[in-house]
């Protein structure tokens, strides 16, 4: 079996079973398949361009290659652990395919690159698919902020009602989480950094420059890598999307929290679609919001993923080390999760029915306007901290009679400030709070509509873009 490893010659025993199992990553790297094959063949096209492979090598490489694709993709390929890796498992395959011009293809470069390579190409798809499945997710929510534009909430600090708002205000405020460039979405970008294979092994190979940089570019790369050691011990991508994706989760376990509270009987703001809910085995009456209970569980999962990589490059020497086989496991699971995690997201956001009149009830019963009468004292020339005080007096008259502020007659108010006059009533219904709130970022049904407009300009231009 030893006499299988590419490196054994300087070995007097083969690797014990127990170790072989320990140290192969091929249970779960073979699915960088495709995109080792993929930087293999621009190697292979960067070695001819050098001088160090023959066109016809370049040709039986490209041939090999083509056929072994097909047969991972028919699941015909023999996956081996005494090849330890799914580099080595390509590489052997190729060799005992088209022969010696297999063994040429790994000069100038080692596994580290190779890994270093592939999981790079690998995660620029993945990221493709992210931002696509994102814009999908804030287009729901768009959808959701455009019928719910005048729709009146609370909006709540410290989970107690506040000042109102609308629901679809609120859908927006989650549309901007989601925001490209600033915000999470925008760091994944970051991710897809240019980095060049061919820098290769520790000191480098003195493949000409112009060779390098065609690989680069065969590749869709910006840039390569000016120095050997950081290119094949960087992780930092890996970091940087495990964070950015950490924070898209962090924003849906915030939506799920809501949605979870809101579809609960206390609330009743929203109904989700059975479809994404369960029933329970014992009480019959049950409808579990399973499906954002379990966002906010995966939301862990993938801050996990993130200390986990980032631990992992913690006090490491340069350059690479085995170590770094532990950055695979948790990466494609973090861009699965994530991935999948879009996916019913968006299809359940559109799932989701507004209950405009008990949202409305609960913005009734929390003095909500309290903030609008208090504005109102401020533009008739009261102080804001003196009005601040005369609307908590009227809100307490309010909560001893069990009615809320607007159902006070106005000799009553007027007993609290001689400024509040009959004009008073219409900053004191939630729908009058909401018209006020008339600026740029406010809730008032006219911004939303403004903002809804200006995402989806902003969506399709960067549909197009992608
Ligand atoms: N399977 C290894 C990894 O995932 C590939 C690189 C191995 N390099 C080495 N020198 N043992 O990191």
């Amino acid at each position: 079996m030893n006499s299988t490893k590419t490196w054994s010659g300087r070995f007097n025993e083969p690797v014990s079973e127990l170790v072989k199992k320990y140290t192969g990553s091929i249970e779960f790297d073979k699915r960088l398949a495709q995109w080792d094959i993929q930087g293999s063949l621009a190697h292979a096209q960067m070695l001819q361009q050098a001088g160090v492979l023959s066109e016809e090598d370049l040709a039986a490489i490209r041939r090999g290659m083509a056929e072994i694709s097909e047969e991972i993709e028919a699941g015909r390929l023999q996956w081996s652990l005494d090849l330890e890796d799914v580099h080595m498992n390509i590489e052997h395959r190729l060799t005992g395919k088209i022969g010696d011009a297999g063994k040429r293809l790994h000069t100038g470069r080692s596994r580290n690159d190779q890994v270093a390579t592939d999981i790079r190409l690998w995660l620029r798809d993945q990221i493709s698919v992210i931002q696509s499945l994102i814009q999908n997710l804030q287009t729901a929510l768009l959808d959701l902020a455009e019928q719910h534009a005048e729709t009146v909430m609370p909006g709540f600090t410290h989970l107690q009602v506040a000042q109102p708002v609308s629901f679809g205000h609120h859908m927006l405020a989650y549309v901007e989480m989601l925001l490209p460039r600033l915000r999470a979405h925008g760091r994944l970008p970051e991710a897809r950094q240019p980095y060049a294979l061919g820098r290769g092994r520790v000191g480098g190979y003195d493949l000409p420059d112009p060779a390098r940089n065609h690989g680069t570019e065969l590749l869709g790369f910006e840039e390569i890598c000016q120095n050997s050691l950081d290119a094949v011990s960087d992780r930092d991508f890996a970091v940087e999307f495990t964070a950015a994706a950490s924070l898209v989760m962090i924003h849906l376990s915030r939506l799920s929290e809501e949605l979870i509270l809101w579809m609960s009987p206390r609330f009743g703001f929203i109904d989700i679609a059975d479809r994404f809910c369960t029933g329970s085995s014992i009480m019959p009456q049950k409808k579990n919001p399973d499906v954002p209970e379990l966002v906010r569980g995966k939301s862990g999962r993938v801050i996990g993923h993130l200390i986990g990589l980032i631990t992992l490059m913690k006090s490491q020497p340069l350059a690479y080390n085995k170590d770094n086989q532990e950055d695979k496991e948790p990466l494609f699971d973090t861009a699965d999760t994530l991935i999948d995690t879009l996916r019913i997201y968006a299809d359940m956001m559109r799932g989701v029915t507004v209950k405009p009149e008990n949202m409305r009830n609960a913005v009734m019963q929390g003095f909500a306007t309290a903030t609008d009468l208090a504005d109102y004292l401020v533009k008739k020339g009261m102080p804001f901290r003196d009005s601040h005080e005369v609307v908590a007096r009227a809100v307490r008259r309010a909560d001893e009679a069990g009615v809320d502020l607007s159902a006070l007659p106005l000799q009553v108010l007027q007993e609290f400030s001689s400024l509040i006059a009959d004009d008073v009533y219409e900053v004191l219904t939630p729908e009058g709070s909401l018209r006020a709130r008339n600026h740029l970022g406010g809730t008032a049904p006219e911004q939303v509509r403004f903002q809804t407009a200006r995402w989806r300009k902003l969506l399709d231009g960067t549909q197009k873009a992608v």
